[in-house]
């Protein structure tokens, strides 16, 4: 492969993402930044070129709340890329104690987590397809086994709605979804692209600090702040598997410190996982 490879990475104004694209840009990628505020991932995307010294960063913007938004990502990103070589869906995170619907009428927490992955990667799947290597990596968190605890006839938590619980779910529907996507491309007869998640660590981002989690969680997140890594560590796994060549045929797994992890298979069932498949595609109308 002589081409730059090119790779696109979502919620990259900050936290992992940024550190991710900074460490991209640095091994000479073909770096798109998305943000959702214009100067604010222009500055970023400018910082990061002074620092990588890769004057390919680029930056492409829209709110990951709104699945109009996220089309509205990959109709730019396609007028200006004809091929992407990775995908990273890193944006996301935990929305406050008092559950709330984005301006379409999805609750946020499955919003930004689990819809605007699923949509940008069924539209952008036509670029990664053109890719000689074609990786998708999910970012997704510890806390499928920690938190989740879904009600499969009530996935927007209607009822019953904490910001933990609302997050441990999409964390784990995030995993299922990229595992069902691997297992069709195989089926396809195409094992590109790939498409893996993770768990970056504890890491100190902004996770969570604009969040209000409650008395009880917002105290918790002050005193546990200090032991936390640093976004650049919260990187590894992400760039190992972006660029080694020891993942570079395997797909539908999921990685902790570089090396294949159990996902929590406690509210797995070949019916639920295919449920929330359909949830997606229902939700965001993708053929
Ligand atoms: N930090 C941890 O300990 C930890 C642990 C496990 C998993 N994770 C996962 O790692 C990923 C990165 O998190 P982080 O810790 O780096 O968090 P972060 O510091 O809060 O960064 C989140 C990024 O997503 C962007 N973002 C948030 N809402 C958005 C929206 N509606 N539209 C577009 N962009 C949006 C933010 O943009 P703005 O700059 O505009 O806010 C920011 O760039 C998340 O998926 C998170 O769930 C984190």
């Amino acid at each position: 492969m002589n081409k730059r490879r090119i790779v696109l990475i979502t919620g990259a104004t900050g936290g992992i993402g940024k550190a991710a694209a900074t460490a991209m840009a640095k091994r000479d990628y073909i770096v798109i930044i998305h943000g959702r505020n214009e100067e604010k991932t222009r500055q970023v995307a400018i910082e990061i070129q002074k620092i990588s010294g890769n004057k390919n960063v680029d930056w492409i913007i829209g709110d990951l709340f709104l699945l109009a938004e996220v089309r509205k990502i990959a109709t730019n990103f396609k007028k200006k890329y004809d091929r992407l070589d990775i995908l990273i869906n890193n944006a996301g995170g935990i929305m406050g104690k008092k559950r709330e619907n984005t301006s379409e009428g999805i609750e946020k927490t499955i919003a930004i987590n689990l819809l605007a992955p699923f949509l940008l990667t069924g539209l952008l799947l036509d670029l990664l397809e053109k890719s000689d290597e074609g990786r998708i990596i999910n970012v997704s968190s510890n806390s499928h086994q920690l938190n989740a605890n879904p009600d499969f006839k009530d996935l927007e938590l209607k009822n019953n709605y904490t910001p933990l619980r609302a997050y441990g779910n999409v964390k784990l529907f995030l995993i299922w979804i990229s595992q069902t996507l691997s297992e069709k491309l195989i089926l396809l007869n195409t094992n590109n692209p790939t498409v893996n998640t993770l768990h970056p660590g504890a890491i100190s981002t902004n996770f969570g600090v604009n969040s209000d989690l409650g008395i009880l969680l917002n105290i918790i997140g002050k005193i546990a702040r200090p032991f936390l890594k640093t976004p650049e560590q919260g990187t590894e796994t992400i760039i190992y598997l972006a660029t080694s060549s020891e993942v570079k045929n395997i797909s539908g797994k999921y990685f902790v410190k570089n090396k294949l992890a159990n996902v929590s298979d406690k509210y797995y069932s070949k019916q639920n996982k295919e449920l929330i498949w359909d949830y997606c595609l229902e939700k965001t109308k993708i053929q």
